[in-house]
């Protein structure tokens, strides 16, 4: 069997790495930048999660050789106006810390009618240093009246997908990486692979 082409994850997030590596590890052997300590910190300076991600991926592509791919992602409350939307990390006052932006999640819906929400995942492909493609994808749901599960990461205790009643860190990575916005992204970049050489890049 032939070797897998190689991916760089333009992320830290040692979730968003998991999943798409259960997703996509079929088709390119995938690490992310924790793996390079003398790659740059990419300040996330967008105000759209396409141009987040297009930061994060050209970025770190410009430092490395072959494939890298970056996830920008978010919630997105409609009772909130959309927020937290591309400050969906640091929505609590401190970056990455879920704890306290699920708290501040509880706190802004509290007594809130209109629960509709969605994420959504933008993936921006590069390589060796060229803009190879951007895609999409969103999960329309719910938020929970009350936070349950211990699965997935950041808001997963809260969102519930449309069809379900429990939220994604109750349902298990299997169904969520059946159709979670991140899925469907890597959806839309392997129908776009699928009929390419990736040596011709
Ligand atoms: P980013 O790293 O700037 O793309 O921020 C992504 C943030 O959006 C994460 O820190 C989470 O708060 C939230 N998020 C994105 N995808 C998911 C998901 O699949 N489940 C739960 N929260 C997510």
């Amino acid at each position: 069997m032939s070797e897998l082409p190689k991916l760089i994850l333009a992320t830290r997030n040692a979730h968003k790495t998991e999943e798409i590596r259960q997703i996509l590890g079929n088709k390119f052997s995938i690490t992310d930048v924790r793996s390079f300590p003398d790659l740059p910190e990419i300040e996330e300076t967008g105000t759209t999660f396409v141009e987040n991600a297009r930061l994060k991926a050209m970025g770190i592509s410009k430092h490395v050789p072959g494939w890298v791919l970056a996830d920008d992602s978010g919630l997105e409350v409609d009772a909130l106006g959309g927020a937290p939307g591309v400050w969906s990390s640091s929505f609590g006052g401190e970056e990455g810390n879920h704890a306290k932006n699920n708290a501040r999640l509880d706190q802004e819906m509290a007594g809130k009618e209109n629960r509709s929400a969605r994420f959504r995942c933008t993936l921006f492909l590069a390589k060796d240093g060229r803009e190879i493609g951007v895609f999409y994808g969103t999960v329309e749901g719910r938020i929970a009246a009350e936070a349950s599960g211990e699965g997935g990461f950041g808001y997963d205790p809260h969102f519930i997908p449309d069809g379900y009643e429990i939220p994604l860190a109750e349902l298990g990575s299997e169904v969520k990486n059946s159709l979670s916005h991140r899925a469907k992204a890597i959806s839309a970049l392997t129908e776009f692979l699928e009929d390419k050489d990736l040596e011709e890049f």
